[in-house]
């Protein structure tokens, strides 16, 4: 009988990690079962300071909380841990302390709530013969092997909700009006948002521009009466022979990417103006899509995952991710989504040994996009 767990959230936070930690502190209380949050992700399970959380007291009134209550990192790689020694920077494996952690404390399962980097620290720990379940988070929706990440569908409405507010000020003015949105190498985000929004052209990172494209299909717009445009960009889109707009360097460790993706979107936003004529705005939306409440949809999917993942720590199934597998919960070994996982046309992700999962071209959205007009840029 399974006594004691512990979760974690790692990496940039989504709304809905505090969904996924009420449901699965609410179905551990079910089974009797002690549920325990270590703080700041990794960093908490390195230096071994956790919480109790139980929905009477420290995880109550929380599902429509945004950020984590027990905080997430961003830059705690425990198997390449910045450390200082002799005023000097040097990066260490300290996972074999976290593994003793897990073990003192008696801690029976681990509860990863990450993407692609969190879940390859989970599937090595996992390794190291901890119980390990994972949960996709991400706002990206990038997480290979689910078809969705919990925190994605609240990002792509606050991109809707911008959208919409830029097509009023955009039609008032005359303007061509540029939203940037997040997504990293994946543009599920700006293309879902730009139909759910009737933007008029979506860049995405899966398909490299023309900006003549794109110039084309305002001045068509104009030329049948519109004398305004949305043009939404991923902020991993890049133009074809050109490269992707990068805004600083991330300092979260050795071994992943810390690439800072910025300033697609002003680009986009310039060229435009020049090859049109008309005048153009940029609005980049940033963390505005991280922050604040989960929609129902977010809350009822964080729900579910935190569920499944106590679900599968009671059926002692470990080394998995909970997903969604046509439209249906699921789990998959965690190897299959952050190893050479050749099932999923698997594309580089934060780690050497992650996957993501980017726009298809056959996906419905894409499909859908192209169907209603949407200027893809090719
Ligand atoms: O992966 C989630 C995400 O929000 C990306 O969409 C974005 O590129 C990145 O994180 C920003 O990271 P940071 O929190 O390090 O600025």
């Amino acid at each position: 009988m399974l006594k004691k767990v512990a979760i974690l959230a790692n990496g940039g936070d989504v709304s809905g990690f505090n969904a996924v930690i009420r449901a699965i502190v609410k179905t551990a209380e079910q089974n009797n079962v002690e549920c325990y949050g270590f703080i700041d992700g990794y960093r908490g399970l390195l230096k071994n300071e956790y919480i109790k959380l139980d929905t009477y007291n420290t995880a109550s009134g929380i599902l429509p909380k945004g950020g984590s209550i027990i905080g997430s990192s961003t830059n705690a790689n425990v198997f390449n841990y910045k450390v200082e020694e002799n005023g000097q920077v040097v990066y260490k494996d300290l996972s074999d302390k976290c593994v003793q952690n897990i073990k003192d404390d008696g801690f029976e399962c681990l509860f990863t709530l990450g993407g692609d980097g969190t879940q390859k620290s989970a599937r090595d720990l996992s390794l190291k013969g901890i119980n390990v379940i994972g949960v996709p988070k991400t706002i990206d929706n990038d997480v290979a092997c689910t078809e969705i990440t919990f925190g994605y569908n609240t990002a792509v409405s606050v991109a809707t909700d911008a959208i919409d507010r830029l097509h009023t000020t955009g039609e008032t003015h005359h303007r061509i009006m540029v939203l940037e949105v997040m997504g990293r190498y994946a543009g599920w985000i700006a293309l879902e948002s730009a139909i759910a929004g009737g933007g008029d052209i979506a860049l995405i990172p899966e398909i490299p521009y023309d900006i003549n494209k794109a110039a084309d299909k305002i001045k068509e717009r104009v030329k049948k009466g519109k004398k305004f445009s949305v043009v939404v960009v991923a902020e991993g889109a890049a133009p074809k022979d050109g490269t992707i707009s990068i805004e600083a360097t991330r300092d979260n460790g050795v071994g992943v990417d810390n690439t800072k993706l910025g300033g697609a979107g002003i680009r986009v936003a310039k060229e435009l103006e020049k090859l049109t004529g008309l005048e153009a705005r940029n609005t980049t939306l940033g963390y505005m899509q991280r922050g604040g409440t989960p929609t129902a949809f977010d809350r009822v999917l964080s729900t579910k995952y935190g569920a499944k993942a106590m679900q599968l720590a009671l059926e002692g199934k470990f080394g998995v991710l909970a997903v969604i597998k046509d439209g249906k919960l699921d789990e998959v070994s965690l190897e299959d989504v952050v190893g050479n996982n050749k099932k999923i046309g698997a594309v580089s992700g934060n780690t050497a040994e992650s996957n993501i999962r980017k726009v298809n071209m056959d996906h419905d959205l894409v499909k859908t996009a192209r169907s209603i007009g949407i200027c893809l840029g090719d």
